[in-house]
């Protein structure tokens, strides 16, 4: 897929713009508060119909206004398509070339994303719920279907859960388990099949970004540590099971103790938990091996690689961490948009090829040649 053209109104402090990025790096270079996060918010909520900062949708309207529009003009699969988002306190309406959106399905055709942001640098030692969600963004990419299963799943715990600290009979309780069993072995089995998929890649870019660490391995952690099979049936059988065995405690405590909500993803560093013992620099190589493993996994499987965003990133790793990844950037042939506070950080990604520079001040976009100075002529 390709970024062709990307305006938005009135999203956050952005009252107008319009930015054609460049097929490689996009640079969007400005101080503090001035609206890069913004932008490429616009991008990811444009793309995934998620927040890429925990809010609300209504939050995303600027201040004062009735709605938001983010559009998009893509190239996929060598067609052009127009995708667009109309946010209002109310909710929010997708379009694809004008018409409103009839599927989920319909909408998402061929777009993927991959967002490296700050906040994922934490999740490394943070709770299970931010190592969930960074799993699940990549699951949603790989497989799509993964959002329904994922929406079904929620929803009927929450039912559950209603019924479990309400005091309802067990019987009323049981009721919604052929549901949750179900939607809750999807989500289990395609998080399973993207860690199989990603697993030897993330291995091998974190050995790249720091070798002589002692690798790193993915695996994930489910409810009762028995889940010893990748198949459907199997995990859902497994996970009645435990609901069973669990269903006095989760009456007397009222809520749903097990499931796919509560799993955890372990990430080893050298053998050992990276929770507990990595370093603040080992943290950021697994993220970073994560993301790009990521994005290589998708680009082997779908053809394309995805559009990848970077939010103010270089300023958080080390030089020669933030050195290996302007290197992957400038030789990985893939559209990605990176934010700055300071250019120099990130322009060696930008050498040789087809990039442009945008320089944001109080939510305005203004293209600047390469390598102007960030005053202006
Ligand atoms: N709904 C909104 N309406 C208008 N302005 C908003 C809205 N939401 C956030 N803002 C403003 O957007 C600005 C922050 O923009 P953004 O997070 O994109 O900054 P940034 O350029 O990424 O800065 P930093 O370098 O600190 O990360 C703030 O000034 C904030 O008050
Ligand atoms: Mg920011």
């Amino acid at each position: 897929m390709r970024l062709c053209a990307l305006e938005l109104k009135d999203f956050r402090n952005i009252a107008s713009a319009r930015l054609v990025p460049a097929s490689q790096a996009t640079l969007v270079i400005g101080p503090n508060g001035q609206g890069k996060t913004n932008l490429l918010e616009a991008l990811y909520v444009l793309t995934t119909l998620r927040p890429l900062r925990a809010s609300r949708f209504s939050e995303l309207v600027r201040f004062g206004q009735p709605r938001a529009r983010i559009e998009g003009r893509f190239e996929l699969a060598g067609a052009e398509r127009t995708i667009a988002l109309d946010i209002t306190a109310e909710g929010r309406a997708a379009s694809v070339d004008g018409k409103r959106a009839q599927s989920l399905t319909d909408y998402f055709g061929g777009l993927s994303v991959v967002a490296f942001t700050p906040d994922d640098l934490a999740v490394i030692k943070g709770p299970p719920e931010g190592r969930r969600r960074l799993l699940d963004r990549a699951v949603f990419n790989r497989f799509p279907g993964h959002l329904d299963a994922s929406r079904i799943y929620l929803r009927t715990l929450k039912q559950r859960n209603h019924l479990l600290r309400t005091g309802a009979a067990r019987a009323l309780v049981e009721a919604f388990d052929q549901a949750l069993v179900q939607a809750g072995a999807e989500v289990i089995a395609r998080r399973l099949a993207l860690i199989a998929e990603m697993s030897d890649r993330l291995a091998t870019s974190f050995e790249a970004i720091a070798p002589g660490d002692g690798g790193c391995a993915l695996r994930y952690a489910p409810f009762s540590g028995a889940l010893k099979t990748s198949e459907l049936s199997l995990i859902a059988e497994t996970f009645r099971e435990t609901l069973n065995e669990r269903i006095e405690r989760d009456l007397e405590r009222g809520f749903t103790s097990i499931g796919p909500h509560s799993d955890d993803v372990e990430l080893r560093i050298g053998g050992r938990a990276a929770r507990t013992f990595a370093s603040q620099g080992q943290q950021r190589a697994v993220i970073l091996a994560f993301k790009i493993a990521e994005l290589e996994n998708l680009r082997a499987r779908i053809g394309v690689p995805p559009l990848l965003l970077l939010d103010d990133v270089s300023s958080e790793l080390d030089p020669a961490r933030n050195r290996f990844l302007m290197d992957y950037l400038r030789n990985a042939s893939l559209q990605c948009l990176l934010t700055t506070t300071d250019e120099r950080l990130v322009a060696s990604a930008a050498m040789g090829q087809d990039t442009r520079a945008f320089f944001v001040e109080r939510g305005q976009f203004r293209e600047r040649a390469m390598g102007e100075a960030e005053e202006g002529p």
